[in-house]
């Protein structure tokens, strides 16, 4: 996707932003077009505050004049506007792929609305190409793992869970935690995957967005296209 598409999926969904707004602000290189567009209302007068899901999101907010605040000083949210890594026509969606889920999905559940920013290469019929990253506690990560496989194979889906990094030199998430990555090719029933992924002492959160989103904006050839959840 190049910078001119993220740009423009991100400029239609900062229309609904309006003066006096708690936002939550994603993260990843949409997200990031969405920060400069949105720095420059901010530059221009207009009065948001923003909770950031991410470190890297944070400083460039900070650099760019957005203000900020923390989801403990404002725990409920107006809107979150986040890119993600795939999206299916019930508008559920893998995130995760900037390391970034936990916050992101906290941000987004403490908002009224979430609405998703991307270009129409993340539709897919059936979520899973993307391999799904699954945040997960440093401690115990051998039986994390096999119990994250488990899980897997009660829902009849398999695949290798990748450790981000690899093992000499694990990525760190902002939270101190450890990144797998589920390669399972289909998810045939994303919600049903969901169901008790949780419950796995030392699963911290998976990057499974299910009824979260309520609208995306996705940037094509043919310029934005609205999308909305079909069930
Ligand atoms: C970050 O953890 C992710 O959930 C991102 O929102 C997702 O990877 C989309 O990133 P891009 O906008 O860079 O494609």
């Amino acid at each position: 996707m190049n910078a001119n598409l993220k740009a423009q999926a991100a400029a239609a969904a900062l229309e609904e932003v309006e003066s006096g707004m708690r936002l939550g602000i994603g993260s990843g290189s949409t997200a990031n077009e969405m920060i400069r567009l949105l720095a420059k209302k901010v530059a221009s007068g207009f009065d948001v505050i923003g909770v950031p899901c991410s470190t890297r999101s944070e400083a460039l907010c900070l650099e760019l004049g957005v203000p900020l605040t923390t989801l403990d000083k404002m725990p409920e949210l107006d809107l979150t506007i986040d890119g993600a890594d795939e999206y299916d026509p019930a508008l559920n969606l893998i995130k995760g792929g900037g390391a970034a889920l936990l916050r992101e999905k906290t941000v987004a559940v403490a908002s009224a609305r979430m609405i998703v920013i991307a270009d129409d290469s993340k539709r897919v019929a059936t979520l899973g190409q993307f391999p799904l990253p699954i945040e997960v506690n440093q401690f115990g990560l051998a039986s994390t793992r096999i119990a994250i496989q488990k899980h897997f194979a009660s829902r009849r889906v398999s695949g290798d869970l990748i450790l981000r990094g690899g093992e000499n030199d694990p990525v760190i998430t902002d939270n101190g935690n450890y990144i797998l990555d589920a390669h399972l090719g289909t998810i045939p029933d994303p919600a049903e995957l969901a169901k008790g992924l949780n419950d796995i002492p030392g699963v911290v959160e998976h990057g499974l967005f299910i009824g979260i989103a309520k609208r995306a904006y996705i940037a094509g050839e043919n310029g934005v296209a609205v999308v909305e959840p079909k069930a």
